[in-house]
């Protein structure tokens, strides 16, 4: 078998539990976590993750494989770099050569050792992706401490037009991101540190650094991602959580506008997301995991664990005086959307019911001053029901999962999670629902709550109701009637 068949093994049974995705990438089995190596190469998108080829547990971590044509149907590959005695593949990135003629890839990732220290090590592709060299010099970025992971690596140029690579990995525990810039992709050099800034009592992982347009315009603005995950002897049962911060980079220094983080997404279930490399069309495009540490274990999937979210474009507006970062799904999600065909419905006279399989996009508009309070409603039957609910009163989106099957995941599962969705404008929602995986995207991912629902296989029932009589336009899309016959491998 060469390295890009698929490998061929029976079809796992039926998940136990929560459903498996149909438009979102899982392992076929085992665990996964954060997305690493995200790079498009050779006409496909290419994602590696952590990945424990031997069990639904964390540990043993390697670098899973996946490619997708489209970011929606994807296939899985033989590990890419796997974890060996005495060191574990922690998560790290991908770039694509920029020279013409060289399709070298070259992966950062983290040599986590077992006597706890963790360094940055190097690794090559001259296969477009498929089979991966370490380098014999490995760790090549070394501070001798516990916690320096996740490298990060971008291209920068200056306004001299001179390129270099910048990477960014963080101290986790010290709540600081690590500059350093490289022309070979072997020898950095440490450029400045950033931090720490927020609240204490976690950690910083995973970052990411961003050049990005603001309203499309001329203006650019830096922003840099981050995930905090609590720690320490009481930690936060909210758990993890992804933040940005927007501000500056003269090509060594990140300065930011305001010393606060802000919070990405507003659910409980998006962590670690990174950008791909060199897309098509240049624009930042993110993945994450969408999971929680504070429960993750402890999803009850089978034989797999754990998925990604929609791949979202990242694009900052100028809002209230503030740059603020908004996220839509990329590729044919809004193309489905667009061949539907909607129905309008006067929410109060007459409810909208709709019956679906258990995966659906739902796009919903209407104008909060004649319809008021507006509920969605997914039901999954078994006390498996997540409410998504407009208060007019307080400009505030919630999304509440709690009921008896929330509580069955974990005592910290039940959760109700709000946005701001403000009440004197037409407002728009996308709610996408893949199995157990729900992503709300507010007024064109001005605010998005990413959830996991403790739904079963089986059909939910989606119902919208208002309190008053104005029109709310539905479109609704089954996405597995695009999507090949048989569940993703
Ligand atoms: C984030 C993280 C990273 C680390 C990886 C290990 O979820 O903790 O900091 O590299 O997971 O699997």
């Amino acid at each position: 078998m060469t390295a890009i068949d698929r490998i061929d093994t029976p079809r796992p049974p039926a998940p136990a539990g929560m459903t498996r995705p149909r438009f979102h990438l899982t392992p076929r089995r085992n665990w996964m976590n954060d997305p690493n190596g995200l790079v498009h190469h050779g006409g496909l998108w290419h994602v590696y993750y952590q990945y424990n080829p031997e069990s639904p547990d964390w540990g043993n971590m390697s670098w899973g494989h996946a490619t997708s044509p489209d970011l929606l149907r994807w296939t899985e590959h033989p590990v890419a770099l796997r974890y060996r005695d005495g060191e574990q593949v922690f998560s790290g990135s991908v770039v694509a050569s920029r020279t013409p003629e060289d399709g070298t890839l070259t992966a950062l990732y983290t040599s986590a050792y077992d006597d706890q220290h963790q360094a940055q090590s190097r690794a090559t592709s001259t296969d477009g992706g498929w089979t991966w060299d370490r380098d014999p010099a490995n760790p090549v970025l070394d501070r001798g401490t516990a916690a320096f992971r996740d490298p990060k690596v971008t291209r920068y140029v200056d306004n001299e037009g001179r390129a270099r690579w910048i990477l960014v990995a963080v101290e986790a525990d010290d709540r600081q991101v690590l500059f350093y810039e490289s022309s070979d992709l072997r020898e950095w050099e440490h450029l400045s540190t950033f931090g720490p800034i927020g609240p204490k009592g976690v950690v910083w992982e995973c970052p990411d650094l961003l050049r990005l347009p603001v309203d499309g315009g001329d203006e650019e603005r830096w922003v840099l991602l981050l995930s905090t995950n609590p720690v320490g002897e009481h930690p936060d049962p909210d758990g993890s959580s992804m933040s940005y911060v927007v501000g500056d980079f003269d090509g060594r220094e990140f300065t930011a506008d305001e010393a606060r983080l802000v919070r990405l997404d507003h659910g409980r279930d998006l962590y670690a997301g990174v950008t791909f490399d060199r897309t098509p069309s240049g624009e930042a495009v993110l993945l994450a995991w969408m999971n929680n540490w504070r429960y993750a274990h402890e999803i009850p999937t089978s034989p797999w664990r754990g998925a990604m979210s929609l791949p979202r474009r990242l694009d900052l507006t100028r809002s209230e005086g503030r740059y603020l970062l908004r996220q839509a799904p990329v590729g044919e999600v809004a193309e489905w959307l667009r061949a539907a065909v909607p129905s309008t419905v006067p929410g109060v006279a007459q409810p909208f019911e709709h019956r679906s399989g258990g995966h659906l996009l739902c796009e919903l508009g209407w104008d909060p001053r004649s319809t008021g309070p507006l509920t969605v409603r997914l039901n999954a039957g078994a006390g498996a029901e997540v409410a998504v609910r407009h208060e007019v009163a307080t400009g505030e989106l919630r999304v509440t999962r709690t009921g008896p099957a929330a509580e069955s995941v974990h005592p910290d599962f039940p959760t109700v999670s709000t946005a701001a969705l403000s009440s004197d404008r037409p407002a728009r929602l996308l709610v996408s629902l893949d199995g157990s995986l729900l992503e709300v995207f507010v007024n064109g991912g001005e605010q998005c709550i990413s959830n996991l629902v403790p739904f079963g296989p089986g059909p939910v029932t989606v119902s919208v109701d208002t309190s008053g009589r104005g029109p709310v336009t539905i479109t609704t899309v089954d996405p597995v009637v695009h999507l090949p016959a048989t569940p993703p491998d």
